[in-house]
């Protein structure tokens, strides 16, 4: 057995070494280490090994089987280290490099983002983020959307099987970052997607970018809201920017707002343009939010803050004056290369 072992061993070693593939190396294997391959009948045999032997024929069994093993990973290493060397074969590397032609920029959707980033950090707001697949509780029942509001319908969101959703807008994130809130005073924004269920058309996506904004404290008045976002906004559109907030409705404050501005077009007379969405947060949020988390850090008596959210895609298009909102999507690249530097 041992002989044997030892020209299996030889054997072996010589058609790793005259296998000129890796097809031809794979029939090695397969005859030597396979399922009906020599080693593997020999190891067969080892049960008939005298008692006093079959410590020395298996270690040498082992050692058979490894070697072949590993001459085959490094004849297998050798031959497509021949490949790759054959492959830049008769390159110049003396040849100067190709130059590029043209550096990238930022998306006009990414410069809007980091403009109003920067803008909003200026003012006192970090960044907060939350899950785009959110549960009904997050993106409606905490922010007092009640269960037969249209919003919630199958037809205008995109429903999970196991009932959770991909969410409609931002505003799950205030639910996010109060539930994990250590102390007040909070100052957040959170850029990031939402999906509708919408047609899409020149100014609907069914996944589109929004941008949330809350803060809460004890003391945050209307006052704050306007000057904050009338701040904001002129630091955007320019400092003669007007800003208007106009009563309207929202589950989550009372009362709500939607901002408009009031925008040139070449040619036009300047015209009011809706841009957000704001309110102070409704005290029922604040319940919410308490029951959840199972204290009373957002007592509703006593707390108070404003929240907003705007449209990112939409505010690209304002400024760029983009008529179709799919061209921020396309990736066409005329398109692009009106935004870069
Ligand atoms: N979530 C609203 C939307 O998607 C926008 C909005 C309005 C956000 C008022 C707010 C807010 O935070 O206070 O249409």
């Amino acid at each position: 057995m041992l002989s044997q072992l030892d020209s299996l061993k030889t054997d072996a070693l010589a058609a790793i070494s005259a296998a000129q593939d890796e097809a031809a190396l794979e029939t090695v294997r397969v005859n030597f280490l396979g399922k009906k391959g020599s080693v593997t009948a020999l190891s067969q045999g080892m049960k008939d090994v005298p008692v006093d032997q079959k410590k020395e024929v298996g270690a040498k069994l082992n050692d058979v089987r490894t070697t072949i093993t590993d001459g085959i990973e490094s004849k297998k290493f050798a031959l497509q280290a021949a490949l790759d060397a054959k492959a830049v074969e008769g390159i110049d590397i003396t040849l100067p490099g190709r130059p590029s032609t043209g550096n990238g920029a930022m998306h006009p959707l990414t410069q809007i983002r980091d403009l109003a980033i920067r803008t909003l950090r200026r003012l006192g707001f970090i960044l907060a983020e939350g899950p785009e697949i959110e549960t009904e509780f997050h993106c409606f029942d905490a922010l007092n959307t009640p269960a037969d509001h249209p919003a919630r319908n199958e037809k205008d969101t995109f429903y999970l099987p196991d009932g959770r959703l991909l969410r409609t807008h931002t505003s799950s994130v205030q639910i996010r970052t109060m539930e994990a809130a250590k102390s007040l005073p909070i100052r957040i924004i959170a850029p990031g997607a939402a999906y509708r269920r919408d047609e899409i058309d020149a100014t609907h996506l069914s996944v589109f970018n929004q941008l949330e904004g809350l803060y809460v404290s004890n003391d945050v008045s209307l006052a704050d809201l306007k000057g904050t976002l009338e701040a904001f906004f002129r630091e955007i559109f320019g400092p003669n920017t007007a800003v208007r907030f106009r009563p309207h409705f929202f589950p989550f404050t009372e009362p709500s707002f939607e901002i408009d501005v009031k925008l040139e077009a070449t040619g036009k007379d300047a015209r009011w343009i809706e841009i957000a969405g704001c309110g102070m947060v409704d005290p029922a949020v604040f319940t919410a939010v308490n029951q959840s988390r199972g204290d009373n850090l957002f007592d509703p008596e006593t707390t108070t803050g404003f929240a907003f959210g705007l449209g990112l895609d939409r505010l690209a298009m304002i400024l760029h004056s983009i008529t179709d909102i799919r061209h921020l999507i396309e990736n066409d690249v005329r398109f692009l290369q009106q935004f870069a530097a």
